[in-house]
């Protein structure tokens, strides 16, 4: 997969090269390139930004650099991510879809945002244009929000993680739970002990206390996902719970 970040501050996106993703593009599995948005300035001082037509706070990200930007960096069959609070909610479901991408390009807008008119006119031109929020709060650009988009997809990119089953159990996956609680040695700590369950080697109860502990936690957690929760899905022993 290759993905490309266009930006005014491209050492935000100097945590790409550690852990997985890092790994991932030294494999070969990744294909990251950071852009640093004032090289398609055309003027002395680099200017990417104006103010805003109709008058207001802050600045505007100039249309005619971004699309000079755009033209050099999107290829054929690119998906254009505009990182912004105004966009539907990043999920995992997102991250699913756009790990079967083959070219994400990511355009992290800065001030009070992108000049409207880029998004409209890579639209009209048949480029798939995804706004994207990671949450309900502001950033001051799109950088931040980039890193955890890009974290959240390139795992689920084949090959780049190691242990492919820990993508299927956790939380946010498919099954629409919320993870069981894990634990380690040493057996007691602190004068707390790991669950008996756990430590008795009988596989089906260990999977079906973990299935308990899931429900019962996202029950008390997230009431929103039990709600959406298919109920074919569930068995009598679930309802148990
Ligand atoms: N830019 C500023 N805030 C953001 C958010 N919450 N998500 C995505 N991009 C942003």
């Amino acid at each position: 997969m290759r993905v490309d970040v266009l930006t005014i501050f491209p050492a935000y996106l100097d945590a790409l090269e550690l852990s997985l993703v890092g790994k991932a593009r030294s494999a070969g599995l990744l294909d990251v390139r950071v852009h640093d948005l004032r090289d398609w300035a055309h003027d002395r001082h680099r200017t990417v930004d104006d103010t805003p037509a109709g008058g207001g706070a802050g600045m505007v990200m100039r249309p005619d650099v971004w699309g000079a930007a755009l033209s050099d960096v999107l290829t054929e069959g690119a998906t254009l991510v505009v990182p912004t609070p105004s966009g539907p909610t990043f999920t995992q479901r997102t991250a699913e879809d756009w790990a079967t991408r083959e070219h994400l390009v990511f355009a992290c807008g800065r001030y009070e945002g992108i000049d409207a008119r880029v998004a409209e006119h890579h639209r009209a031109r048949g480029v798939r244009v995804e706004e994207a929020s990671i949450g309900d709060y502001v950033l001051n650009g799109g950088e931040v929000a980039t890193l955890v988009m890009v974290e959240a997809v390139a795992r689920l990119v084949p090959g780049v993680l190691g242990n492919a089953e820990s993508v299927v159990e956790e939380s946010h996956s498919a099954e629409g739970l919320l993870e069981y609680p894990v634990y380690t040695r040493p057996v007691e700590w602190e004068g707390l002990a790991i669950p008996d369950v756990l430590m008795s080697g009988h596989h089906g109860k260990v999977a079906r206390w973990r299935r308990d502990q899931a429900l019962a936690r996202t029950a008390e957690r997230r009431p929103d996902m039990i709600a959406a929760l298919d109920p074919t899905r569930l068995d009598k022993r679930d309802r148990a719970t």
